[in-house]
This record gives C-alpha cells, sequence and structure tokens, in this order.
C-alpha cells in the first residue's frame, strides 16, 4: 500500500492525497458538501470561474479513460487550464529520467497534478519532490482513494435514496480482490463507517491482502470471507464488483481466472431485491467469457455503475477545490448563469 511509515496528515488545503486514511468522517462530509455544491456546475447547468488562471499537471503513465477524463473535466468546469502527458513512452521517463525530476519539473508548470503510475508508492515519491498538491489517481495495486471516495459518496446516495444508512450496511465485494486498488481503498474508507459487513467473493489466488482485511477489523467491521458469488450476495444492500487486473499477473494465473463473475442468473439464484445496489468502478470487461459483471444486469433498476461515473465528477471537482483552498462562497461568488443552453430545448434523436 501506499502509506508512508509516518501517518499521513488530513487532507486539506495545500495538502497532497495519497490515501484513504486521509480521511475521517468530517472531512469525508466537508468533502461531499462540496460535491452536492458543484452539481449544477458538473450538469453544465452553470458556470463557474473559481480556478480562473490555474493550471492542472495531468500525468497518466497507465491506461485510464474516466479517471484521467474525469478529473481533466473537473478542472476545466471550475475553469482551470490543464496540461496532460499520457504514457511513459511520450515522457523524459523513456529516457531515464528519476520519478523525484519529472516532478520537480512539472510542479514547475502547475498548481496542482494528478498522477497514476503502475509502481505501488510512486506517487508519494512524486509527492515528495513536488512544490504543489500531488493527488493520487491509482499507484500500481496500492490505492486509488478518488475512485473510493466517488464510490462511497454514490453509496451515501444510493442507500439515502432506499431509506437506508451506510452504517449498517451490507456490501458484497467480487472479483480481484488482491490485485484490485479500488477495493483496497473503498474497503479502508468504508471502514471509517460503523457496523459494515463486507461479504467477499474472490477466486483462491486472488484474495484481499490480509493487511485491509485487518484493517477493517480493527475498526469494528466485520468481513465475512464467502465460497461463492452467490454466498456473498446473501442479504447484501449492495455488490461491488471488479475487474480482473491482468496487468498486474502473470498469464498463467490470469488464464486460470474465466467464466462470468456476476450475471442475472446469479442474482436470482441468490434471491436479491431487484433494487440491489451494482456497483464497478468500470472498465467491465465486457469479452466473451471475461471473469467480470456481465452485460445481462444492465437493464435491473440498481444498476448504480454510471452513477459512479457521474458522481466522480462532483468528487473530484471537490478535491480540486479542497486541495487549493476554494470554499463554498467562493465558488458561489464566481457562479453564472450559462443562456446558450437553457435557451435551447435539445431533442437527441
Ligand atoms: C480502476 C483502476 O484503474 O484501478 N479503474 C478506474 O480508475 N475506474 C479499475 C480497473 O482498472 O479495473
Amino acid at each position: 500500500m501506499s502509506t508512508a511509515s509516518a501517518p499521513l496528515p488530513q487532507f486539506g488545503p495545500g495538502r497532497h492525497l495519497l490515501s484513504v486514511s486521509q480521511f475521517n468522517r468530517e472531512g469525508l462530509e466537508a468533502l461531499f458538501a462540496l460535491a452536492d455544491l458543484v452539481e449544477p456546475i458538473a450538469q453544465r447547468r452553470s458556470v463557474c470561474t473559481v480556478l480562473d488562471g490555474a493550471v492542472l499537471g495531468s500525468l497518466f503513465f497507465e491506461p485510464s479513460t474516466r479517471t484521467r477524463l474525469s478529473f481533466e473535466s473537473a478542472f476545466l468546469r471550475l475553469g482551470g487550464e490543464v496540461t496532460t502527458t499520457t504514457g511513459v513512452t511520450f515522457s523524459s521517463m523513456a529516457k531515464g529520467e528519476s520519478i523525484e525530476d519529472t516532478s520537480r519539473v512539472i510542479s514547475g508548470y502547475s498548481d496542482v497534478m494528478v498522477v497514476r503510475h503502475p509502481d505501488e508508492g510512486s506517487v508519494a515519491q512524486f509527492a515528495s519532490a513536488s512544490t504543489v498538491p500531488v493527488l493520487n489517481a491509482g499507484d500500481g495495486a496500492g490505492e486509488h482513494p478518488s475512485q473510493a471516495l466517488l464510490d462511497t459518496y454514490t453509496l451515501i446516495r444510493e442507500l439515502g435514496a432506499r431509506g437506508r444508512d451506510l452504517d449498517g450496511a451490507t456490501i458484497a465485494v467480487v472479483g480481484d480482490l488482491r490485485f484490485g486498488r479500488t477495493v483496497h481503498s473503498l474497503i479502508k474508507l468504508l471502514s471509517i463507517h460503523d457496523g459494515i459487513t463486507f461479504r467477499l467473493y474472490s477466486p483462491p489466488s486472488l484474495h484481499l491482502p490480509d493487511a485491509i482485511a485487518e484493517h477493517a477489523r480493527a475498526h469494528g467491521n466485520t468481513i465475512i470471507v464467502c465460497d461463492s458469488v452467490v454466498e456473498a450476495l446473501e442479504g447484501a444492500d449492495v455488490v461491488y464488483a471488479t475487474r480482473v487486473q491482468r496487468e498486474r499477473m502473470t498469464e498463467e494465473l490470469h488464464s486460470s481466472v474465466r467464466g462470468s463473475l456476476l450475471d442475472r442468473e446469479r442474482l436470482e439464484q441468490a434471491g436479491v431485491d431487484q433494487h440491489i445496489i451494482i456497483m464497478h468502478p468500470l472498465p467491465r470487461d465486457s469479452r466473451h467469457d471475461a471473469f467480470d459483471l456481465s452485460n445481462d444486469v444492465d437493464d435491473l433498476p440498481g444498476l448504480s455503475i454510471f452513477k459512479q461515473t457521474d458522481n466522480g465528477l462532483l468528487v473530484r471537482m471537490a478535491l480540486f477545490l479542497t486541495a487549493l483552498g476554494c470554499s463554498a462562497d467562493s465558488v458561489r461568488a464566481t457562479l453564472k448563469q450559462r443562456p446558450w443552453k437553457a435557451e435551447l430545448d435539445w431533442e437527441l434523436g
């Protein structure tokens, strides 16, 4: 895990975001209040220029679609500008430049950086040499804090819509629990809530690292390891599925994991309510025989995977506002109506 030896400070103005351990309940509530506030801006019903003149350095050394684009869109929605580099091949790291040198250089061109890198602990290394806040967009099999934050935000909203609290919820977590960094961060972050029961299912070779399970237990939550997806679904309010992280394992290990992970048949077999909240960090592997969430659940009312992606924009906007010390009032002060869209009644079809 990307945890330094000394505890990381709570996330706030001028701070790096490396791990979900930087949030307590109070910090989470403040972040989510900001996320609620910016929803009309994310939906392009109004325009905000609070980050006028600010520059984001967006550095993705590993494949990404939604994380990069939602971080960049979040910054643009707040009136900032974005500079970006993707892949090692097109950066000077291909010439042997160190993480520290790259970080120092890009931080001279930016007010905040978002970094994804294939090595666990590498984003903390970036942060150690940066003169501006660095937000971890995924460090190998380590952590993915912004994903866990948007997942938690979505969980609170979806459970709330069903008259339920996150405290006391039962959450089935299925798939690649060993290499899936979103699951590592999510279980750690949810552990600051009370009375959560995690029902885990993964093939034996892809079990959750003991340290994460211990973390949840040490915070008074319950971990139940199940032998099948159907067993994991028993009594669950939510099921969170993950893709097999093929890029982090041998071909031999990958080829041992085949067949559908979660599909309609298994949900029916488990007898779950058809409104069960179905989540996945995406991308899901929709190829034939991929061990992942099947597309045959897509018309179920509880499917929340695209709510997660939409909410990702709000939560990432809130992260930028927090890191750059912008208050709710400063956002309100730069809000403008957006007449061109309001006046057009767009009908797509
Ligand atoms: C995840 C990641 O990169 O860890 N994707 C994402 O950021 N939403 C999950 C994955 O790649 O399986």
